[in-house]
């Protein structure tokens, strides 16, 4: 063997590199001239080709670059390396450029190289959820200690009103009092709300996410009944899977009914219009995880977007962009998500807000 070179294909029966498909980068074995002997899974999904269209083609001529990896290649041919790294961009049939951090290793046999990829945006990705998580997961402990602070002496001064009440003579104390059970009682149900995720149990069954699709659109059109239109486009081969069916209803209808209360402008002109949209998505990395199947839900509404002003903090709680929210809505949502192993993403824009519902499938 080459000083430096690694031998992929000597633990994979046959020699071939179908092991290369286990990877979530995308990766291509390529032969002394530059074509592609094997391009792994991820790859054909990235680049939007078979592999057989692949296969003794010239990779170079995917990138935006392709003097980048030609150079590589001439530096693998003259031994000048063991391994390569540079940046570049993956040109794409169905998409925009992919930006990636590309390693040239060079391999058995003689003159063979191994190119893998990694998408940048993939990693700036999870950092970004990576910190998301941590930031959620303290301002959850924050809420949760101080919902128990509040708790604790809103009964005394609800019950030290109540009694007030009856012993005041003159009707106008009587209303102060009145008051500060009325308040009392507001805050309560806010701080019940707040810790209404930490009590709910999980009730595991078998779960048909398009029942809980339904479920939530005869809801909501019970609540906004003229001028809104829900569409379903399902893929009903999506298989049942464990979950609480009663915790993922909730995480649907709140996001459906944010989406419907964006909507009140276009319902009034009778164009509203919300899309439940089900599908089943392979090999997807979220939550630190790589996933073979999971379930892709979306809701999508041609709503006028989320106010900038909050679109980065909507999943945190008690941030709300309209009058009488809570902010709270989207919190338990993603809380109810998360305990399936899952994530909820948001993209918005003027016109067109989308909710993804990402849920790992058996
Ligand atoms: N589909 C959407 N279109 C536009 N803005 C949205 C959409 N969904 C959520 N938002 C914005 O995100 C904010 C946070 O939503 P969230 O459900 O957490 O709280 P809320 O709706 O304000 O109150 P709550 O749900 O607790 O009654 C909303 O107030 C709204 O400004
Ligand atoms: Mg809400």
């Amino acid at each position: 063997m080459m000083p430096g070179s690694r031998n992929i294909s000597a633990q994979v029966p046959g020699s071939s590199y179908q092991a290369l498909d286990l990877l979530c980068t995308l990766a291509a074995v390529l032969d002394a001239s530059g074509a592609v002997q094997f391009a792994n899974a991820a790859l054909e999904n990235a680049l939007g080709l078979s592999r057989r269209v692949l296969e003794g083609s010239d990779l170079a001529v995917c990138f935006m670059e392709p003097t980048l990896l030609d150079k590589a290649l001439c530096g693998a041919r003259d031994n000048d390396f063991a391994a390569l790294r540079f940046e570049a961009s993956l040109r794409r049939s169905a998409a925009e450029a992919l930006p990636v951090h590309v390693t040239v290793s060079v391999i058995e046999p003689v003159g063979h190289v191994l190119v893998e990829l990694w998408p940048l945006e993939q990693q700036v990705r999870q950092d970004r959820e990576e910190r998301l998580r941590e930031q959620a997961q303290a301002h959850k402990e924050l809420i949760r200690n101080l919902a128990h602070e509040i708790k604790n002496p809103l009964g005394g001064i609800r019950g030290a009103a109540q009694l007030l009440q009856m012993d005041l003579i003159l009707p106008e104390l009587q209303e102060y009092a009145e008051v500060i059970v009325h308040e009392a009682d507001r805050l309560q149900a806010l701080v019940d709300r707040l810790l209404a995720p930490h009590r709910h149990p999980h009730h595991v069954s078998d779960v048909n996410v398009h029942e809980v699709c339904e479920h939530v659109r005869t809801l909501v059109l019970a609540e906004f009944p003229s001028g809104l239109g829900i569409v379903r486009d399902y893929d009903t081969s999506i298989p049942e899977f464990r979950g609480d069916r009663s915790q993922l209803i909730q995480a649907v209808l709140n996001i459906v009914q944010n989406a419907a209360l964006a909507l009140r402008e276009r319902m009034a002109e009778g164009d509203a219009e919300i899309v439940l949209r089900t599908r089943v998505a392979r090999q997807v990395t979220f939550g630190r995880q790589r996933y073979r199947l999971a379930l892709e839900l979306h809701v999508i509404d041609n709503g006028p977007g989320v106010p900038d002003a909050i679109k980065e903090r909507i999943f945190y709680p008690l941030v709300s962009g309209r009058d009488g929210g809570s902010g709270l809505g989207l919190t338990l949502a993603q809380t109810f998500v998360q305990r399936h192993q899952g994530l909820i993403e948001c993209d918005s824009q003027q016109g067109r807000t989308d909710f993804r519902i990402l849920i790992p499938l058996p």
